[in-house]
């Protein structure tokens, strides 16, 4: 669907949905890869470009600007994109005066050279630019090349208000921090995104009330490492020592903000992504299990259960601390859920390091699990100092029986809704059947049940009765109290 029109159907009557798109005459056709921030920021995009003479189309084929918001995570991502350069590249021959530009990851890692080895590219514009996209419009039209890939030390683009591009009207994210200061050896992020920013929580608190407005009923906060917000007045997160003492004293952490949305809108559902273990406190796992509106559920990357590869890859948590951090969060919220992200086959992993990894699985029997076999990013400090010496075989091997293992534990945990009722925010159509709705529990997962007369963006008590490890069936029982 395009979002050419400029109107929106407001319970009974079309109103304006924003007077800028009237005046536009062109129109961006906006794709993008990797992980929610990027997704988060290609609605930045589309808002800046709205006041820009842009409206969005889904259709390449009738766009004047064709844009890809590129992932560098893992090689894989990078020749997904590439391969969709040939594609537009094929739709430029149809229209010679459509322009490509290039954003996010890939923007910011290879720079200039993405001019010279993909010859279609017109723009490369890295993630802290797009406020730059007008001036590097007008260089493209006047043939100048355009890059801007300067990563900044206080954009949060706070101050803008982002377009919800292919939204459902039920779920948004809210961006909170960018960056990564972690250096995890094997990533590329903190190279890509820059150093950690937080941003002004009243603006966050704004877009939450916005959002409640226009009828959202689920938000994510998001951020690199969400958990590391910190508001001191702006400025990178590595200053906060040389803020000065009034700033420092009424500085504002994660879990203070985490209350502040949760009490803004107590009939919003609010998760978060990503928290890192060393910088979860107790507070924040607190704060969840005293608000019903905020999710239970943490995704919690570890990598790996071996403390030795721990170390190689700069984690800052131990095995035995990450395990401590688990035990606290299900003695706090015992019906907590908690899902990973594992690298198998990283740089020398013994087969004990890798045992290490399915034991530290069985002990904490997540319910979800994000797993990768281990790529080697360039000009990571992984890349240079060590070599990628698990064979290909291994890798893919230790690979399928983490999954597998995984499979099996979110089966158990499923199994553990069976004869409950749970909360489920409608959220669309069952993939599977048009007679069900889809929609998740507190706890992420995914629950279908009989359409009867419910609709999107409804609450409802669910009691399930069956499930596969991936997907709860039950039957409602009628409107849950938050509706
Ligand atoms: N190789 C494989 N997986 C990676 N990730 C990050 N960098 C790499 C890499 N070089 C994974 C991590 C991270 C997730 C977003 O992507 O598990 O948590
Ligand atoms: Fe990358 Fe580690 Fe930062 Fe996550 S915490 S973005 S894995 S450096």
């Amino acid at each position: 669907m395009s979002d050419k029109n400029p109107y929106k159907f407001n319970g009974d009557t079309l109103v304006i949905d924003d007077e800028s798109k009237l005046s536009n005459t062109k129109s961006v056709y906006l794709e993008s890869y990797g992980c929610a921030m990027n997704f988060s920021d290609s609605e930045i995009v589309a808002s800046i470009l709205s006041k820009n003479g842009y409206n969005t189309t889904e259709n390449m084929y009738e766009a004047d600007l064709i844009l890809v918001n590129t992932c560098s995570i893992r090689e894989k991502a990078e020749l997904t994109v590439r391969k969709r350069l040939e594609k537009f590249n094929r739709v430029k021959r149809t229209n010679s005066k459509v322009k490509v530009g290039v954003l996010g990851c890939m923007a910011e890692r290879l720079k200039h050279k993405f001019l010279e080895e993909e010859k279609i590219v017109d723009m490369v514009v890295g993630p802290d630019a797009y406020k730059d996209l007008p001036n590097l419009l007008d260089d493209v039209q006047d043939g100048k090349a355009a890059v801007n890939v300067i990563l900044s030390k206080d954009e949060t683009y706070g101050d803008i208000s982002p377009t919800r591009i292919n939204s459902n009207g039920v779920n948004a994210f809210i961006s909170i921090t960018r960056g990564c200061d972690n250096m995890c050896t094997f990533c590329v992020v903190p190279f890509t995104r820059g150093r950690e920013r937080s941003r002004d929580p009243q603006s966050i608190i704004n877009e939450l009330n916005d959002l409640h407005e226009q009828g959202f009923k689920e938000i994510t906060l998001l951020g690199q490492n969400v958990d590391s917000y910190l508001w001191f007045g702006g400025g990178l997160k590595k200053d906060f020592s040389k803020a000065s003492e009034i700033q420092q004293a009424s500085s504002i952490n994660f879990s203070k903000l985490l209350e502040m949305c949760a009490l803004s809108q107590p009939k919003i559902r609010i998760r978060f992504s990503t928290s890192n273990p060393q910088d979860m406190s107790l507070d924040v796992i607190r704060v969840m299990a005293k608000y019903e509106n905020i999710c239970n559920y943490i995704h919690l990357p570890v990598q790996s259960g071996s403390d030795d590869v721990l170390k190689a890859m700069n984690r800052q948590h131990t095995r035995k601390e990450y395990l401590n951090l688990v035990k606290n969060i299900y003695e706090i919220i015992p019906d907590c859920s908690i899902s990973h992200d594992m690298i198998a086959g990283f740089p020398n992993e013994t087969e004990q390091d890798h045992n290490d990894t399915l034991s530290l699985m069985e002990q904490v029997k997540y319910s979800f699990g994000y797993m990768f076999k281990y790529s080697e990013r360039p000009g990571t400090p992984a890349a240079k100092k060590l070599s990628d010496n698990i064979e290909e075989k291994i890798k893919s091997r230790r690979l399928s029986e983490i999954v597998d293992l995984q499979l099996k534990h979110s089966l158990f945990r499923s199994k553990e809704f069976i004869g409950k009722t749970v909360e489920v925010l409608i959220e669309k159509e069952s993939k599977k059947s048009d007679l069900h709705w889809a929609g998740r529990n507190q706890q992420n997962t995914t629950v279908v049940f009989p359409k009867e007369n419910y609709k999107v963006g409804e609450f409802v008590n669910v009691k399930i009765n069956a499930c596969t490890s991936a997907t709860l069936v039950g039957i409602a029982t009628g409107f849950s109290k938050n509706n």
